[in-house]
């Protein structure tokens, strides 16, 4: 290192170290040596752009190219030791490269800053968190249309406002969180295409004088193209927080199936029971079973959700340009991706070992109320307008109700008078998701139709970049 700063690479300029508490605040490695290889693999496209501008030799190249993996090697197996002068990884390894190499180590750095060298890193990490993700989400999906396909029958209270509804199926309520991953899916697959950007080449914010070739350099580190405008290329951080808004929307879905397993394995439902493996024992109370996967998936959707805020928030009145505020971008990045690395197939093996108890959801189904909007469309059936025929049913549940009487008691003739002579045939879970023999509905058909669907759309879904 020459200069006479602390042996930071930047020292040549300064007469004095950084402060302590200054470099203690701006150290970076706690959080971004999880960048190292990509950081090695950006450098390597780097010498071979300087190789193709006539700026080193083949020989160079290759030496530059082989201390780079290198380095990479002696992090990986961690056996590298970080300088208390090294700034952040990208500092790090181009003064490890150089302390192996002299004065050709200090040729790596000719065209390119670390304002475009930390986005490359961070797009590559990126990406590759999104293809975990992806096959996660996609294995989830997979598991809920297999649990789906054996529950197409499977009849159980539907709710709203968490009030028994209308009955429905099993497999039409775990189609339902199927197809909210879906969109998942599709929505990191979208911002997969538009993150295979390379900055590489921009430099600081004004590309170089050195003739480097950016469309090269995007080929070879596997982006779809590269930057469009320098100054574009270091300020951008849209792929930080769109990553983040979706991993936030994944995270909301999570907790909703986290939620539906922890009430349907509760005691006043009963309605299933997460396996052993996926339940946890209480430290006083012996007899505990608790459902810590699903509450945990449920309470993870906050640090996610917080993750973006403090991405947009860090983000929002930055004027263009690279600012060191940008640094924060990252640990936000990685808590989002790790935490949905490990929700996914925790929820996924809750799903796929879940007993559900069909009896329980089938017992359930006796409580007549359900079966009140049937009764009323009934009477639509037959012409009377549904604002009457919704008055009707409810007088006279309210007359049931008063007379102590259930659905179940009234003879043919009462339900003869009442405008619907087959009504006490009507009450039956597996007769009213029957009748709804509309496409998207609960009946057993559907839940087919939207299985085979599902899993089509997993299988064909675009392989991200
Ligand atoms: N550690 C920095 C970050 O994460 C790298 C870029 C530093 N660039 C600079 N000009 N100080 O953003």
């Amino acid at each position: 290192m020459t200069g006479s700063g602390g042996g930071q690479l930047w020292a040549g300029r300064f007469s004095v170290a950084p402060a302590p508490e200054a470099h203690a605040l701006g150290r970076s490695i706690a959080f971004d040596a999880r960048l190292a290889q990509d950081d090695v693999e950006a450098g390597v496209a780097h010498v071979r752009a300087l190789q193709d501008a006539g700026l080193l030799t083949p020989a160079e190249t290759g030496a530059l190219a082989e201390a780079l993996a290198d380095v990479g090697e002696e992090i990986a197996h961690g056996r590298f030791v970080f300088d208390d002068a090294d700034e952040d990884v990208h500092s790090a390894i181009e003064r490890a490269v150089t302390d192996r190499l002299g004065d050709l180590g200090a040729k790596l750095h000719a065209g390119r800053s670390r304002n475009d060298l930390v986005v490359t890193d961070l797009r590559l990490w990126m990406l590759a968190a999104g293809r975990r993700i992806d096959a996660g989400l996609a294995a989830l999906v997979t598991v809920l249309v297999a649990r789906a396909r054996e529950h197409e029958a499977t009849v159980m209270p539907g709710t709203t406002h968490a009030r028994f509804a209308q009955p429905v199926t099993l497999g039409h309520h775990l189609l339902a969180h199927g197809w909210a991953f879906s969109r998942d899916l599709e929505r990191f697959a979208e911002w997969a295409v538009r993150t295979s950007t390379s900055p590489l080449g921009a430099g600081a914010i004004a590309t170089s004088t050195l003739g480097l070739d950016p469309d090269m350099t995007a080929a070879r580190l596997g982006f779809h193209r590269a930057f469009r405008n320098s100054i574009d290329a270091v300020s951008d951080r849209d792929f930080v927080q769109e990553f983040l808004g979706d991993a936030a929307i994944s995270a909301t879905h999570l907790s909703r199936l986290g939620a539906d397993l922890a009430r349907w394995t509760d005691e006043s439902l009963a309605w299933a029971s997460l396996d052993e493996a996926y339940s946890t024992g209480s430290s006083m109370m012996p007899q505990k079973r608790n459902p810590d996967t699903a509450e945990l998936a449920r309470g993870k959707a906050a640090r996610v959700g917080a993750d973006f805020v403090a991405v947009t928030a860090l983000l929002q009145g930055l004027p263009l340009g690279y600012h060191r505020d940008l640094q924060e971008d990252k640990e936000p990045a990685f808590d989002a991706a790790d935490t949905l690395e490990l929700v996914l197939p925790a929820l996924a093996g809750a799903v796929a070992t879940l007993r559900f108890d069909a009896a329980a959801m089938r017992a359930a189904c006796a409580s007549e109320g359900l079966y009140a909007t049937d009764l009323a469309e009934a009477l639509v059936q037959d012409g009377v307008p549904f604002r009457e025929a919704h008055e009707r049913t409810g007088e006279l549940l309210k007359r049931l109700a008063s007379e102590g009487r259930a659905l179940a008691e009234l003879d043919d003739e009462e339900w003869a008078a009442f405008g619907v002579p087959d009504g006490s045939r009507m009450l039956d879970p597996d007769a009213s998701v029957a009748a709804r023999t509309m496409p998207g509905g609960p009946s057993v058909e559907s839940v087919r139709t939207q299985a085979d669907a599902l899993a089509a759309l997993v299988a064909a879904r675009p392989v991200n970049p």
